[in-house]
């Protein structure tokens, strides 16, 4: 296998349309294998740097067929659609709410509220949404999004997997309950490690430099092969690809 690729960029307004091309052809190649997109996103800074990547180029954009886009949450809080810290909340804002008409409209899958009081019981609804839409088509063993959109955070979390979280060894469940988790709201699911790792194509968009240190960490560093970011990098190599800022790389040697 390959290691993972990298594309750098001044800021997040050259990055965009490099994220976009990235996307299309994501789409592109699921839609001539199954007619359909399935796409993963997180939460954080990612539906932001989307938006600007997707709904920019304005004037006769036929690139995107939202129509055929089936959106899942990567990792989502047990809170309340409209409550600000959801992801669905922040995904809605950010990017559907402004998607034009006639670029038609994702069908999007959020997490079930009646069952916020009860986590476990929310990952396993969760995972059952994954199974009417995959098992449908594919194999059943594991989900194979068309396209997972990730964030790394500043301790080289992702999704909702934590440095050291026992979640990390799971290998049979799609989607998991968190009751614990250091970064606020502390109830979440999350897709597992063999999920977020399965993606087809798998985009890491990590910005400002907050990132830098776990930057450096993850690509620089043995220990940095074992933080979440640093096992999906192993696990997918060259299914990889990190869109980054110049401040997010910054001192970072690239092996
Ligand atoms: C969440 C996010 C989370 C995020 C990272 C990176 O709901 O907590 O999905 O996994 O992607 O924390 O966030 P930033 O891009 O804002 O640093």
């Amino acid at each position: 296998g390959k290691p993972p690729n990298l594309y750098a960029f001044p800021g997040t307004d050259e990055l965009a349309p490099s994220l976009r091309a990235f996307v299309i052809d994501a789409q592109n190649t699921a839609l001539e294998r199954h007619n359909i997109f399935r796409v993963g996103v997180s939460g954080g800074s990612l539906p932001k740097v989307l938006a600007k990547a997707l709904l920019e180029k304005k004037n006769g954009d036929n690139e995107l067929d939202f129509d055929r886009w089936e959106i899942f949450f990567a990792d989502e809080r047990a809170v309340p659609l409209d409550h600000e810290d959801s992801n669905y909340r922040l995904v809605k804002e950010e990017l559907l709410d402004k998607i034009p008409a006639e670029m038609g409209s994702p069908t999007v899958f959020p997490i079930d509220v009646r069952y916020l009081d009860d986590i476990q019981e929310m990952a396993d609804q969760y995972e059952q949404t994954l199974v009417k839409s995959f098992a449908a088509r594919d194999s059943v063993k594991i989900p194979m999004f068309d396209l997972l959109l990730l964030g790394c955070g500043p301790d080289g979390h992702t999704c909702s997997l934590f440095p050291g979280s026992p979640l990390l060894r799971e290998t049979e469940a799609w989607v998991l309950p968190i009751s614990d988790s250091p970064k606020p709201p502390p109830k979440r699911i999350t897709l597992s490690l063999p999920v977020a790792s399965h993606g087809i194509k798998i985009g890491f968009i990590a910005t400002g430099g907050g990132k830098k240190e776990i930057m450096k960490q993850i690509f620089d560093t043995e220990e940095g092969h074992q933080l979440p970011c640093g096992l999906i990098n192993t696990f997918a190599q060259d299914r990889v690809s990190w869109f980054v800022d110049y401040p997010a790389v910054e001192g970072v040697s690239f092996p």
